[in-house]
């Protein structure tokens, strides 16, 4: 089987970090989102992934750089643009060519799945379907693609973002199709934003009489298009998968407690109280600071004085801002420092939210 991965998109939801880079190019837990996709997709057996690029030629870049070498994972890499943001349908056929004739897994470059996707790339590689969906219970369906099941665990219907669904399975973006799927797609209409869905696409499945097979996933599954579910499953990495290597230096007095993953060459001071779950990447400073729980802070960054929790600092930034921060994510390079005056003096680039 082979893999797509979708990575365009404008990321609008996540402006700013999404002026220059990939959403999928954010860490999670200090590792890149669309990391933990290609490793699912390889945990799987999948070694030739195609990933679907498109839009701005710094963030294809930003993307190709995030991702590196493709032998660090054992799988092929390519590229593939998209030519317009026309759906999750249209990128897929983008790699019509790409596919062949083979079954194939389609993975949304933001989707994160706490169990992975291997069970079902095995069952589906065995079964004579012509595709597979992923299932999760959810409060709110009418953000998502709902699909209905009848008495018999049998879908009998799906439909993309309705306005009052009688289910509460959404559609993960986790899907397995064979070639049938590339027969559908020319027959779609543009939905209501203007795209080809793919939800469209699986509908069209089911009334040509394919089969198509559900499965409701256990564990949790996030779709980190927004900061709110970003840090959420920073918290869900943290607390469970991300592994606590302590490779820095500690200085006698500071206190860690919980799960606390400190990386190469970073110098935790005295004065500070690490509360885990929490990860702090390479050639870090940490002075006199109380950060965590539930934070990951990248590389070469500089914190004295900082309060911290909940929160995903990324590389390259500079905290000596002594008050509280919660549930903020800071951008590569960003410096929130205290300079003693009671006002506050703030540049800051297009679309960015502060909250004091
Ligand atoms: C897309 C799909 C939707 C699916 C969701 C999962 O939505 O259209 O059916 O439930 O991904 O992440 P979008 O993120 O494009 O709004």
């Amino acid at each position: 089987m082979k893999g797509i991965i979708l990575a365009g998109g404008k990321g609008t939801r996540l402006r700013p970090l999404t002026h220059t880079g990939a959403k999928q190019a954010i860490p999670v837990a200090n590792k890149p989102i669309i990391c933990y996709v290609i490793e699912d997709l390889v945990a799987a057996g999948i070694r030739e992934i195609g990933i679907i690029v498109g839009y701005t030629s710094e963030r294809i870049q930003s993307l190709k750089d995030t991702i590196g070498d493709e032998k660090k994972y054992g799988a092929k890499i390519t590229y593939i643009e998209q030519d317009a943001p026309k759906g999750i349908a249209h990128a897929v056929y983008c790699a019509k060519d790409f596919i062949g004739g083979e079954p194939f897994v389609v993975y949304l470059g933001d989707n994160m799945l706490e169990n992975g996707i291997k069970s079902f790339v095995q069952e589906f590689s065995c079964s004579k379907a012509d595709a597979s969906i992923l299932l999760t219970p959810v409060e709110n369906p009418s953000m998502y693609g709902v699909a209905y099941l009848d008495g018999k665990g049998n879908i009998s219907k799906v439909e993309e973002k309705p306005a009052n669904p009688s289910s509460n399975k959404a559609i993960i973006g986790v899907y397995l199709f064979t070639k049938a799927i590339f027969q559908v797609i020319p027959n779609l209409k543009p939905s209501k934003r203007g795209e080809l869905e793919i939800t469209d696409a699986i509908e069209g499945l089911l009334k040509q009489g394919s089969r198509v097979i559900p499965h409701v996933v256990e564990g949790w599954w996030d779709d980190t298009g927004t900061p709110e579910a970003i840090l959420s499953v920073n918290k869900k990495v943290l607390e469970g998968k991300m592994k606590a290597e302590m490779k820095g230096t500690v200085e006698k007095g500071a206190v860690l407690s919980g799960k606390v993953g400190i990386g190469e060459g970073t110098e935790i001071d005295a004065d500070t109280k690490i509360t885990g779950p929490a990860i702090i990447g390479k050639n870090c400073r940490i002075k006199n600071s109380h950060i965590g729980p539930n934070v990951s802070i990248g590389d070469d960054c500089i914190l004295q004085n900082a309060k911290i929790s909940s929160s995903l600092i990324l590389e390259g930034a500079k905290i000596t801002y002594n008050a509280a921060i919660s549930d903020s994510i800071i951008g590569k390079n960003t410096q929130i420092l205290s300079d003693g005056k009671k006002a506050a003096r703030i540049i800051i680039g297009e679309n960015s939210t502060i909250i004091l």
